[in-house]
């Protein structure tokens, strides 16, 4: 496994484009969720390259980009067994130099959902992934799907632009008791830990009401947050009911959904969502 730190490396080793090539583009504090997307991706192509930047652009607080965590070793350790090839580690300047000027966004889907809680967050999301698609040149990608409305953001970008790249969506990789994993959860203090398991409770008992009959998205909503809320130390941003496709609120449900969630857990905001099968 390679490790490399900077761009001039990085293009030197990836020219040839002989291979069927991978990207997983994480931001580090590696967990069993991105070594899932590593072996995925190990299984579906023949050469697999791993970025790993705490990208700037995108976080809207600044508390929440100072606390969070950093581990190469860690994370080294993580892409070596899962099977990377190319691991690249570039410092901020490397990456972004004095800073980009060039701006993106896609108001159309990022009007709902965690978009208007965290300003400028899939602008910055939008333009790194579009700089490591063009350094990384890769013919497939992987993503969460915890991070649903990323994965959809990212999805349209490379529609938009026709980047000759597929958008290979994972599953969310969950705790035993249902949290999904996440790099942010080592910021859990012990005690909130078990409320922070409060908001995949709250989609699957909305689920369940679903399932039962009531189809009204609202409700449906309502059901997931007041599980939410039964956790003293919980704090809803939004709970919304969405189409899979748009990420429009939904005012009737017609077919599958997405229920989705930010919630602030003591100090840590989580985000979840689930893909709920319509008919
Ligand atoms: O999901 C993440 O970790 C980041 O948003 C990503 C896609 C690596 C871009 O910095």
């Amino acid at each position: 496994m390679k490790i490399i730190r900077s761009l001039a490396e990085l293009r030197e080793t990836l020219s040839v484009r002989d291979k069927v090539r991978s990207l997983v583009p994480t931001m580090g504090y590696l967990h069993e969720g991105h070594a899932s997307l590593i072996r995925d991706a190990r299984r579906e192509s023949e050469q697999v390259c791993v970025n790993i930047f705490v990208n700037p652009l995108q976080f809207n607080n600044a508390r929440d980009f100072e606390t969070y965590p950093v581990s190469e070793d860690h994370d080294r350790a993580i892409c070596e067994e899962a099977g990377a090839d190319i691991v690249f580690v570039p410092t901020a300047s490397e990456m972004l130099g004095a800073g980009p000027a060039l701006q993106m966004a896609m108001p159309a889907l990022t009007k709902n959902l965690c978009g208007p809680f965290r300003p400028g967050h899939f602008e910055g999301v939008l333009l790194i992934v579009a700089k490591l698609f063009h350094l990384f040149l890769p013919h497939k990608a992987y993503f969460g799907k915890k991070d649903y409305q990323q994965f959809r953001v990212i999805q349209r970008m490379v529609e938009d632009l026709s980047f000759p790249i597929d958008i290979i969506g994972c599953e969310t990789i969950r705790e035993a008791d249902g949290l999904a994993m996440s790099s942010r959860n080592k910021n859990l203090k012990p005690e909130h830990r078990e409320q922070a398991a409060l908001m995949i409770r709250g989609f699957r008992i909305a689920e369940k009401a679903f399932n039962n009959g009531n189809a009204n998205p609202a409700d449906l909503a309502e059901i997931a947050q007041d599980v939410m809320l039964t956790g003293p130390d919980n704090r809803v941003e939004y709970t919304q009911v969405v189409d899979p496709e748009t990420l429009e609120v939904l005012q009737e449900i017609e077919g599958d959904f997405v229920i989705a969630a930010a919630m602030h857990c003591g100090e840590v905001r989580l985000i979840d969502n689930l893909l709920i099968r319509g008919g």
